[in-house]
């Protein structure tokens, strides 16, 4: 091979490699065990969705061990050991918050080996603008219960509704973002088998993805054991969503405007008992007694009511400066080669 087609070669991928601009993305945070920790607030605030739950300090958590981090794992429970008073607080469990906030443009990925399960439980993993609901907010990992699948949500300030057909792997549950309509229910998608609590768990868990773009949001969720785009389970560097095929949920922008209704976001991590959602539905899921009384007089029944992150990363779009300089020619023309 000759210098001159080398760089030809060169030109050639570059060239091509603008078509497929926002499809590539390097990584900017990696949160494995400790860093957890580094990369994270606890938030000991007041329930916003009313739950059974007492959100503590870092400072309390570590004692009680309700996170815990290795050099491999990060765990982040609730409280497995104490019969409440029906009258005094919830019980103890945590909701981190990242310091950083990731803008349009952002794919966070997620390896997880378990999540929160047990009656009367709500875990989520999801990410959230300033001002809510002012700045989006963009449910990842969510349920209640034990019951079902994940529900893949955006939650949004009026005027952002889904298209009634689309592509995506999963089930659309609601068309309209809007939280002021229907006690705030959010554009849903439900996910497949083994995407959420005790079966998710029993799998050895799994990847969810998300990737934020001006022109679309996208989740995807690969179970353990099942055919993973090699990039997602090697943590690389470098990554390219456009290998990774249909997303279970798919959020385009055709009615609803991404820049206007997604602010930067910071990741949250948190559980919680009973309240809006798990309480509301407890009943019908075949769980025992009423949610309240099952929380405060069962500790036992939530020593599998944690998470356990094996890594979290937070990628951003490449934004190359052979853009530029290839801007204005036709990305693929033949004078490249
Ligand atoms: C926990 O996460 C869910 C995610 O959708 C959110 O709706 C709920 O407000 C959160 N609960 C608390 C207490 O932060
Ligand atoms: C704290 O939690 C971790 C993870 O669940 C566990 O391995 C460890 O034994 C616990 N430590 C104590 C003192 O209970
Ligand atoms: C969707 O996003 C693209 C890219 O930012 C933009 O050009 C287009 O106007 C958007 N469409 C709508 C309906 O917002």
């Amino acid at each position: 091979m000759t210098p001159s087609s080398t760089w030809s070669k060169l030109i050639f991928g570059f060239s091509c490699a603008s078509t497929v601009l926002a499809a590539s993305y390097r990584v900017q945070d990696t949160y494995i065990g400790h860093s957890f920790l580094d990369g994270f607030t606890f938030q000991n605030i007041a329930d916003p969705t009313h739950g059974r739950v007492n959100y503590v300090d870092a400072g309390t958590a570590a004692r009680e061990n309700l996170t815990f981090a290795s050099s491999t794992n990060f765990i982040a429970r609730s409280d497995f050991t104490t019969v409440l008073n029906p009258s005094g607080p919830g019980r103890n469990s945590v909701r981190l918050m990242s310091k950083k906030q990731y803008r349009i443009g952002t794919v966070l990925i997620a390896n997880l080996h378990h999540m929160p399960e047990g009656c009367g439980t709500w875990p989520a993993f999801w990410t959230v603008g300033d001002n809510w609901p002012n700045n989006g907010e963009i449910d990842i990992l969510e349920g209640v219960n034990n019951v079902g699948n994940n529900q893949g949500t955006l939650h949004t300030s009026p005027g952002c509704t889904m298209p009634g057909s689309r592509s995506q792997t999963g089930t659309a549950l609601q068309n309209d973002c809007n939280v002021w309509i229907n006690s705030n229910t959010g554009c849903g998608v439900s996910f497949g088998s083994r995407s959420f609590g005790p079966s998710f768990n029993a799998n050895g868990g799994g990847w969810y993805a998300m990737e934020l773009t001006a022109n679309f949001v996208k989740i995807w969720f690969w179970a353990r054991g099942t055919s993973v785009p090699s990039d997602v389970s090697g943590g690389s560097a470098t990554i390219n969503t456009n290998n990774w095929g249909t997303p279970v949920a798919y959020f385009p922008n055709t009615s609803c405007n991404i820049n206007s209704h997604f602010g930067p976001q910071n990741i949250i991590i948190n559980l919680t008992f009973c309240g809006d959602w798990a309480g509301s539905v407890y009943g019908s899921n075949n769980c025992p007694s009423t949610c309240n009384d099952f929380v405060n007089n069962n500790p036992g029944a939530f020593q599998n009511a944690y998470f356990d992150f094996l890594s979290l990363r937070a990628y951003a779009v490449e934004n190359p400066i052979w853009d530029m300089a290839e801007g204005s020619q036709n990305p693929m023309s033949p004078h490249a080669i």
